[in-house]
This record gives structure tokens, C-alpha cells and sequence, in this order.
């Protein structure tokens, strides 16, 4: 069976976006891949976080995981910080890295862009730290949104590099996006993707937030004023993001969709998505409850810190060997 494997960052609580992008995907896999989830809190710390607040965070990521439908008995779940290799083989990745090249990372040129008081040198090395969540798992298959696809990139290029380098071991990883909802925007400005860390409540929606108040933002939502239900990012960025979100939460085609909502207008189009991502929510909160409150959490995450440490442990040490790193095991 192949592997499977994909991380989100527990630095605020996740959105839709990162549910129709990620997480809807993950729970659609789990029989089909040997599945490894991650809570990658050590990507988190690249920014400042409030050390209660993080550890909530991580807890709630992890309901949230399962309410998406991770099935603990098919796949595994766990957090980074838990499982040294990540940090160990992300050093070794980061020693292969060029300052160019990571410099080059949209993501990265972003959020240097925002600094006030200096860069953070984490900023710069996530990168080659994502690509070691990846290689040690000896994954085939990332799914992620389409914001992650550089870093994908810039991962098989490393993994090349280590491979023509030192020894030919890593596995070199597919990305996976989902044919739509790859990048959902932001409510308020179509233009700029939905982020779990914008200032901005009203341009978002959080996976917890209350669902009568999550319909009052889709209702307000931006669109334009040419008052056609119709798919074209270009010249209607919003009512198109509206559609997207509407099809990956329905699983009806944006073409059904268009069709649908033909002879109505934006105000009956939102309500009804409203109604959609109301009952959603409510569902999805239903589940997470059940989780966060339950022992069980714990037992889950402490059974997935030990199955990723035995398999990341063993790629670690033949990429050490590989480097020449400290003596050698078999
Ligand atoms: P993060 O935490 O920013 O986002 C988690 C996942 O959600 C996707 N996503 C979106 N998809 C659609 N529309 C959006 N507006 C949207 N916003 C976020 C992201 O593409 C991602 O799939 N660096 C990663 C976490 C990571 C990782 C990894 C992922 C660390 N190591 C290894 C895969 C494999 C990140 O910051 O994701």
C-alpha cells in the first residue's frame, strides 16, 4: 500500500478553507493509503504563539481531525513536537537547502513582508522542516490546498538532491489537490485566500465558530453587481468561491450548481449556501464535541506518536547514514 501523509498548523483554529481543501480530502483516502496525519505545532512556533492558547489549539486540531472523519483505526494521527525525527532529518534537509531558494517561497516572501520587528529564521527554514515530515514517512502521495504546492515542489527537488548526494533512499512525493476548492478565498475579498490568521473575523469562517454566525457571513459575503450565478474566478471572484464551497460541501458539480441557480438571484443562491454550511457545522460541531470531551483524545494521540516514531526512526537513521552522521547502525 502506499503512504499518505499531511500536516496543518494548529496557530489559530482551522477554517473551511482548510477543511474543503485539506481535511474533506483526508477522511476520503484512509482505505486507499496507509495514512499518517499530522499536528505540526513545531511549523506553528515559526510565528509568535501564546503557550495556553497553542496547547488548546493542538488539542481542538486533533478533534478536528477526527470529526473530519480520520479514523484512528485506519490511519495515524499525531503531533510533530512528539516525534523528534521531524526536527532531526529537517536539520539535515535544511544543510541541502540554498538561501535562494527558500528566499524564493511565496509564503515566505508574504509573511517576511509583515514583519515589524525582524524576519524569524524559522520562517525561512519551514520549508526543508515540511519536507522531513514528509520524506521520513516514505510518503507517496501529499494532499494539500494549492497554497502548499511550491513547498511540494521544493521537497522533491531536495529529496533529488539528497538522493544524487549521499544515497538514493528518499521517496519522492506526488502532490494532490482537490479538483475544487484548492483555494478558497477569503469572504470579503475574493481576491485573497481564506486564512485561519486573518485579523479579519468577517472573512472567514473557523470550523467552530457558531453556525447561525457562519451564515450571516456567507450571507454578506462579497459578489458583484452582474447578478448571474456563474463560475468565472476572473471576472466574478466571489460568487465563483461561493460556488466552489457550495459544491465541495454538497459534492454537487459547480455545473449542476450554475444550472440550479440559473434564473435566481445572488440574495435566494447565498441563503441557500447559508443553510448548507449552517447544517454542516452544526453536524461537524456535533462531532468534534464527542472527541475533544473524550479520553479516548489522548490514547489516540499517544498510539500515533508511537507508530510515527517507529517508522520515521527508521528513515532518520538511513539518512544518517547516508550523511555519515555519528557511527554507524544497521
Ligand atoms: P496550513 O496549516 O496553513 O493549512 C492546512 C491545509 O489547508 C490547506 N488550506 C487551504 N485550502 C484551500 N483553501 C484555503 N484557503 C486554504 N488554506 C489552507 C493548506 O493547503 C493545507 O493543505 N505547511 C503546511 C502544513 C504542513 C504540511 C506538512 C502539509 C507542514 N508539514 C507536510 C503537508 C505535508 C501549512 O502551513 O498548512
Amino acid at each position: 500500500m502506499e503512504t499518505l501523509f499531511s500536516g496543518i498548523q494548529p496557530s489559530g483554529i482551522p477554517t473551511l478553507g482548510n477543511y474543503i481543501g485539506a481535511l474533506k480530502q483526508f477522511s476520503e483516502v484512509q482505505d486507499d493509503y496507509d495514512c499518517y496525519f499530522c499536528i505540526v505545532d513545531q511549523h506553528a512556533i515559526t510565528a509568535p504563539q501564546d503557550r495556553v492558547k497553542l496547547r488548546e489549539q493542538i488539542r481542538q486540531l486533533a478533534a478536528i481531525y477526527l470529526a473530519s472523519g480520520i479514523d484512528p483505526e485506519k490511519s495515524t494521527l499525531f503531533i510533530q513536537s512528539e516525534v523528534p525525527a521531524h526536527v532531526q532529518a529537517g536539520w539535515m534537509l535544511t544543510t541541502i537547502s540554498t538561501i535562494g531558494e527558500l528566499e524564493r517561497m511565496t509564503q515566505f516572501k508574504d509573511k517576511a513582508q509583515k514583519q515589524t520587528e525582524g524576519i524569524p529564521a524559522g520562517l525561512l527554514t519551514y520549508p526543508p522542516l515540511m519536507a522531513s515530515d514528509i520524506v521520513l514517512y516514505d510518503t507517496n502521495i501529499v494532499p494539500v490546498g494549492e497554497d502548499q504546492k511550491q513547498h511540494i515542489e521544493l521537497t522533491r527537488n531536495l529529496v533529488e538532491r539528497f538522493n544524487s548526494r549521499y544515497d538514493d533512499i528518499l521517496v519522492k512525493p506526488e502532490i494532490r489537490m482537490p479538483k475544487v476548492g484548492g483555494r478558497v478565498m477569503s469572504l470579503q475579498d475574493p481576491t485573497s485566500k481564506m486564512s485561519k490568521s486573518d485579523n479579519n473575523h468577517k472573512n472567514y469562517i473557523s470550523l467552530l465558530e457558531d453556525p447561525a454566525a457562519a451564515a450571516k457571513k456567507i450571507k454578506s459575503a462579497v459578489t458583484d453587481s452582474d447578478g448571474e450565478v456563474k463560475y468565472d474566478v476572473e471576472n466574478k471572484p466571489g460568487v465563483s468561491n461561493l460556488l466552489s464551497i457550495y459544491s465541495s460541501l454538497t459534492d454537487e458539480s459547480v455545473s449542476d450548481l450554475e444550472a440550479k441557480y440559473k434564473d435566481s438571484n445572488y440574495g435566494e443562491f447565498k441563503n441557500d449556501l447559508a443553510e448548507v454550511v449552517k447544517s454542516f457545522l452544526t453536524d461537524f460541531q456535533e462531532r468534534y464535541e464527542n472527541y475533544y470531551n473524550s479520553d479516548k483524545l489522548d490514547e489516540i494521540l499517544d498510539l500515533g506518536r508511537d507508530k510515527a516514531q517507529q517508522t520515521s526512526e527508521k528513515t532518520l537513521q538511513k539518512m544518517e547514514n547516508a550523511m555519515g552522521l555519528g557511527r554507524k547502525r544497521n
